[in-house]
């Protein structure tokens, strides 16, 4: 069965190991699986460009939850069902299913017997951990505090077609370590790329995520994490940065801004990585804060493509999830 073809007998394919599988973190997935999902995800998006438009969910609906604001990840998820030709439902703000005081378990048992998947995006990783418990039909996490593995498929999908390759590569991570950078230290203990981590003292990384990772990568040689962001763009084929304060730690911005100073992105910065060096950024950034509009709007920014395979991936996600086990 070829797993690029995306039409109805692709409901029914046998040898689909992500059918019914929530997706809360990368390291929900094997290595194969990872790769599969991306190779998978690369051939949909090039049927797509060529005109292709089956709509194999016609008969399915998928939930999207956002308890903090988007636009990337609820517009992305939004159109991926509507193109595999799912109803999604959005819950925003107040109307967003928690909003009054409901349980999860109830909400979870809830919503499984409308629709076919649900798309989370919360605080806690226990939330959705909670709903995933609960709810018979599978769980994705769109951003928590904790990882953002839609954001790292779409990271690396973007890495491969800039690269043509997915492990022998140097990625520097320099700013906050937050759920970005855990989504990399994942990816990397995955897939075996070099991963150089560089925060201000005080914003490492949690250590018992860099652990998890350490394992998972076999030892973690490939992981290195420090305060020194020149060491950590030193030679780098991707530079990646993020917000210095997420979703949630507004507040601290103002306190944050003089320790995070040093790890701006900005010309100088990616000089000291290889002059054809991609820059990556989540988005949404503070232009000449994290990084600067030299960067952003440089020859190595492939900001917009990350951006445009957010949809990419999550349609391929949602198509294999939902399938039929
Ligand atoms: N990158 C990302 O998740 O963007 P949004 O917060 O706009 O969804
Ligand atoms: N680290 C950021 C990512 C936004 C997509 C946040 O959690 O706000």
């Amino acid at each position: 069965m070829n797993w690029s073809k995306l039409d109805t007998a692709y409901k029914s394919l046998k040898g689909n190991p992500l059918a019914g599988r929530d997706l809360l973190c990368l390291l929900d997935l094997s290595s194969d699986e990872l790769h599969r999902l991306l190779s998978t995800a690369l051939a949909q998006k090039q049927a797509w460009k060529q005109g292709e438009r089956t709509k194999p969910y016609g008969d399915s609906s998928v939930v999207i939850i956002m308890e903090k604001p988007s636009l990337r990840t609820r517009v992305s998820f939004e159109h991926a069902a509507k193109r595999l030709g799912a109803w999604p439902t959005v819950l925003t703000g107040k109307d967003s299913a928690f909003s009054r005081g409901e349980s999860v378990k109830d909400t979870a048992m809830v919503l499984e017997r409308y629709v076919d998947a649900i798309v989370l995006r919360t605080y806690e990783q226990e939330k959705l951990e909670e709903v995933a418990g609960h709810a018979n039909v599978p769980v994705i996490n769109a951003l928590s505090d904790s990882y953002h593995p839609c954001q790292g498929l779409a990271d690396l999908l973007t890495i491969y077609e800039h690269l043509r390759r997915l492990d022998t590569f140097k990625l520097a991570y320099v700013g906050d370590g937050n759920n970005i950078a855990h989504t990399f230290l994942e990816s990397a203990a995955l897939i075996g790329f070099e991963l150089a981590i560089a925060t201000p003292a005080g914003y490492e990384p949690d250590a018992s995520i860099v652990k998890k990772c350490k394992v998972a990568a076999g030892g973690g040689t490939n992981i290195r994490i420090s305060h020194d962001p020149a060491e950590a763009l030193s030679d780098a084929d991707v530079v990646v940065t993020d917000t210095w304060a997420s979703m949630g730690s507004e507040d601290e911005h103002a306190t944050r801004i003089k320790a995070f100073e040093p790890y701006r992105i900005d010309t100088a910065a990616m000089a000291l990585a290889k002059p054809t060096a991609l820059f990556e950024h989540c988005l949404p950034a503070h232009r000449g804060e994290e990084v600067t509009d030299e960067v952003m709007d440089g020859p190595g920014s492939v900001i917009y493509d990350e951006a445009e395979n957010r949809l990419h991936v999550q349609k391929t996600l949602l198509s294999l999830v939902m399938a039929e086990r």
